[in-house]
């Protein structure tokens, strides 16, 4: 098993290319389930969720393949297979996405059920109150699979949750009601730029969306969608992760292929936090003096702060002078780095669903675990600053949603290892 040993200590100075969005990339290679002719896809990140779901697209009738670093082609050869088996859809929940392009396309769907992760209890309720919405007929089956028939048609539909929009569900829905009679109206829709480029992609296929990155979606039903061409987004959370690891080394890193109107928020919090982004060369230069003020973080949907940079910027504000309050709105139970940073020197306190960060001096190194993809991105930047050496086990998770981390941290002057024991 795969391991990372970083000396702490150096700042960070230099170039990072970010790679394509991995929650792009996902949805859109399910969606390609529902076109006739072939998909070429372009800057699609080659990670482990990607490959996992390569898989899962072969195993229901599609051809699957990377013919260049950043492209796949993918084509429906056999529809016979409808059914995602649990063995594959526990290892990665956005497996759900299948869902809604098999019944659209093939009336109907059996789709284990996700189950938990590291992170939350990751409920479907909102995919499946919209897949019936639809027309669909939902039946809880044995094994713990879900089987989903039936010919949609176009309704109103809220999709709003207790923590507010989906961001799958409203992919599911969005997908589902591609081909369903007349129209469909989603209120309650995920905002994120993933959700936008979902869109963009079906329409470029031959859908008819629009109010994409809205709260409130239209699909007008259409008979088919063909083959082509897109470019996937890039990963704003990437970019997002490696802004915090100019700012918590207190470097100067240039960002290329990264989009800061997706980053909102996040650049919001760091000029709060006193660290310099700039736009630059269709990207962001981002420079921290090393004073790090303390600030309070909330995570919501988008456009709000994002979830999946929560843990990154518990370890920056590790460091700041004074405290800070970071609250998680989004998956209340998604604080598993908050022990591991403590080992490090950190002070954070937990209390239900915030956590009080009391800024310190110095993070020191030690072993610590890697839980799930976002926590273990925080130990890596904790790792780059800390006295002395690192140690981060199970370092798959993070190759779940960064492409080889470490090759891209090493020519920034990062001193860190990829071991295996
Ligand atoms: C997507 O997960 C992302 N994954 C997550 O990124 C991200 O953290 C999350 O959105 C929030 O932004 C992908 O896009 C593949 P949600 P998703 O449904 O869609 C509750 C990463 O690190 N909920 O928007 O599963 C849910 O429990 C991953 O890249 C219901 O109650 O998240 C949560 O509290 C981690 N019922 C909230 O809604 C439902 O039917 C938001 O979850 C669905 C969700």
């Amino acid at each position: 098993m795969d391991y990372f040993v970083i000396e702490g200590g150096r700042a960070l100075h230099g170039r990072v290319k970010i790679s394509g969005s991995k929650n792009a990339a996902l949805p859109i290679m399910a969606a390609s389930l529902m076109c006739d002719g072939q998909v070429v896809l372009r800057n699609v990140p080659d990670l482990s969720d990607i490959r996992h779901m390569q898989l899962i697209l072969q195993r229901l009738g599609m051809q699957v393949e990377r013919t260049e670093p950043d492209v796949l082609k993918l084509k429906v050869v056999d529809q016979s297979n409808c059914h995602a088996e649990y063995d594959l859809v526990r290892k990665m929940r956005a497996s759900v996405c299948v869902m809604g392009p098999l019944l659209a396309r093939r009336g109907l769907a059996r789709v284990a059920m996700p189950g938990g992760c590291a992170i939350g209890i990751r409920p479907i309720d909102l995919h499946l109150k919209g897949i019936e919405a639809l027309g669909g007929v939902v039946e809880l089956i044995e094994g713990g699979d879900v089987l989903c028939k039936g010919k949609l048609k176009g309704t109103e539909i809220f999709l709003g949750g207790h923590f507010g929009s989906s961001v799958t569900a409203t992919a599911n829905v969005m997908m589902a009601a591609v081909f369903a009679e007349g129209t469909t109206i989603i209120e309650s829709a995920a905002c994120e730029p993933e959700i936008e480029d979902l869109a963009n992609f079906l329409n470029a296929m031959g859908a008819k969306i629009t109010g994409q990155g809205s709260p409130r979606i239209t699909i007008e039903g259409v008979d088919k969608l063909t083959g082509g061409e897109y470019t996937v987004i890039p990963d704003r959370i990437e970019a997002g992760t490696f802004m915090v690891a100019s700012a918590i080394s207190k470097g100067e890193i240039i960002i290329d292929n990264c989009k800061l109107e997706h980053l909102m928020a996040v650049t919001k919090h760091l000029d709060d936090i006193g660290v310099v982004v700039e736009k630059y060369n269709g990207g962001a230069v981002v420079r921290s003096s090393g004073y790090l003020k303390p600030t309070d973080i909330t995570t919501q949907p988008y456009p709000g702060f994002p979830t999946d940079l929560q843990a990154q910027f518990m370890a920056l504000l590790s460091l700041a002078d004074g405290n800070s309050i970071i609250t998680e709105k989004i998956f209340p139970d998604r604080f598993l780095h908050v022990a591991e940073l403590n080992r490090m020197g950190a002070r954070l306190r937990k209390e239900g669903p915030t956590v009080v960060v009391e800024g310190v001096k110095q993070l020191i190194g030690a072993p610590v675990m890697a839980s799930d993809l976002r926590a273990s991105a925080a130990l890596v930047l904790a790792g780059l600053i800390a006295k002395g050496t690192t140690e981060i086990n199970r370092v798959y998770h993070i190759d779940r949603g960064y492409e080889r981390i470490e090759e891209k941290l090493k020519p920034l002057g990062a001193k860190i290892e990829r071991r295996s024991r």
